[in-house]
């Protein structure tokens, strides 16, 4: 069950008048006591719901007059949230990109930052041995080039694979790559040039933004709900007032939310795309982790006119060490082509024979039955014991799949503090301000559970629910309002 903020009981006939033109721009808006005494709400969620309203451009505040409906015409409203960009080159951004990263050391088992299977959980023995039976099978051949768009066998056993799931590939529009980074690297490269701007997901994982900072495009961010995921609506306008170049989308358990987008919603944001021709980058690197009954659908599956280049990789369902991912690239194949050979000429050959041996066997297949099974059993345990050490007022979503579960904490939560004392004691979580370009959520937080639950990790989040309560508790103490 979503779990909303409480302004949004009147943010929402506020945004729902603006839009339908019954505020008109300058309109004087409600002061906060009228509004406080109207939907009996504390004078802090009265304020953070004109400043959500702020941030969306929608209305502004004057000096000691109050607040008024935005006078900025919508094209410029959509700007300023491009305008965001220059935050991307923010030192707090590009440290907490190392703090999920870098920071491992290759012997370190993963914890509850990093989004990739632990050590313990990766089919060792089953890659390793594949391994050795390719160098033994081919030998000498192994060191040379492949070609650039990587092996035709492979290329069409993931067609394969994919025609399982309502996707036709045609394995002449598909190209390997070196993981799913370097596909969406490609994908952005194919269809966008500087200064372009794109349309990401909010929150968005931080490598998506690295990538689209990388290339030196904007970005425009729409916002993922609990209960929609991906908002078509936003994006509708969003296009509507700007060129938007392409749009960066990932429908099945969105990293970090969890959240599936409904087959409805997929094909409402593939209709959105078609009439604006915006192209659609969709990541399913989760798709096969899901804990019900069956895979997703891919926007890429309802679409037969090219739009979608959709992109995956084994890091995410194998081991992060395996450098294969893909990316089809429906209508952009030549451009796409290009950049992937100044990426570095092909994917390294063993990795590529590897993964043809493992999807042509059972091995592969069986290994991801039971890795959803232990994934599912995490995300319980782990929410379980999440809501148990965490303050009641804050919030856990529950994932329908990959392994990320997206948890906020309390307002009065003093979030440096909490952060530092995690760092401090080894607690690695990953900041919510990572996920944006703005500071929508500088309380939330990422926790991932891609490794083995242990009763030390266990302890480490008792540890750290235990620090948030205290501060929770300081801050009641500071202000004596009882509130938190
Ligand atoms: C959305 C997304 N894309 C790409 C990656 C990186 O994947 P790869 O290791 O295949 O490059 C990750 C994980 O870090 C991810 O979550």
């Amino acid at each position: 069950m979503m779990r909303s903020y409480k302004y949004e009981i009147f943010t929402s006939v506020i945004e729902e008048q603006i839009r339908n033109r019954i505020l008109l721009k300058g309109e004087r808006l409600p002061s906060v006591r009228e509004i406080k005494s109207r939907y009996q709400l504390s004078t802090s969620s009265v304020q953070s719901g004109f400043e959500y309203l702020m941030m969306k451009g929608l209305i502004e505040s004057s000096p000691r007059s109050g607040y008024f409906v935005s006078t900025i015409d919508e094209n410029h409203i959509s700007q300023v949230r491009t305008d965001l960009m220059p935050v991307v080159r923010d030192a707090v951004f590009a440290k907490n990109v190392m703090l999920t990263s870098a920071r491992n050391k290759p012997s370190e088992s993963s914890s509850f930052h990093t989004a990739a299977p632990g050590d313990l959980l990766i089919p060792q023995k089953l890659i390793l041995r594949t391994m050795q039976e390719v160098i033994r099978e081919k030998g000498a051949a192994l060191l040379r080039y492949y070609p650039s768009n990587g092996l035709y066998e492979l290329r069409k056993q993931i067609s394969i694979q994919m025609a399982g799931h309502g996707c036709v590939f045609n394995p002449d529009e598909l190209i390997i790559t070196d993981g799913a980074l370097q596909a969406l690297t490609i994908a952005l490269r194919a269809v966008t040039d500087p200064g372009d701007i794109v349309a990401v997901e909010s929150p968005c994982v931080f490598s998506v933004l690295e990538a689209v900072a990388n290339l030196g495009l904007k970005i425009i961010e729409i916002p993922v709900h609990y209960e929609n995921g991906f908002d078509t609506d936003y994006f509708r306008e969003v296009c509507n007032s700007n060129t938007i170049k392409a749009v960066v989308v990932t429908p099945n358990f969105h990293n970090p939310t969890g959240i599936v987008m409904s087959d409805d919603a997929k094909k409402e944001l593939l209709s959105v795309a078609s009439l604006y021709q915006t192209p659609v980058i969709e990541n399913d690197i989760y798709g096969d982790l899901y804990f019900g009954n069956k895979r997703p659908r891919s926007i890429k599956s309802f679409d037969d006119s090219g739009l979608v280049m959709t992109y995956s990789s084994f890091s995410k369902t194998l081991a992060p060490g395996i450098r294969l991912g893909w990316l089809h690239t429906g209508r952009f194949y030549a451009r796409s082509e290009r950049a992937r050979f100044v990426l570095g000429r092909s994917v390294s050959p063993i990795y590529q024979e590897l993964m043809l041996k493992l999807l042509q066997g059972i091995g592969y297949e069986r290994h991801l039955r039971s890795f959803r099974k232990q994934l599912n059993r995490q995300a319980i345990e782990l929410l379980n014991a999440l809501r148990d050490y965490f303050p009641k007022d804050s919030y856990f979503h529950s994932p329908e799949g990959g392994y990320s579960i997206w948890g906020k904490l309390p307002e009065g939560t003093d979030m440096k503090k909490f952060f530092d004392y995690c760092d401090k004691n080894r607690i690695l979580f990953t900041p919510g301000n990572t996920f944006s370009l703005t500071d929508e959520y500088s309380h939330h937080f990422r926790i991932v559970f891609a490794d083995r639950i242990t009763a030390e990790s266990l302890a480490l989040l008792e540890n750290a629910g235990k620090k948030a309560k205290e501060l929770l508790e300081e801050r009641k103490q500071e202000d004596g309002s009882g509130k938190y």
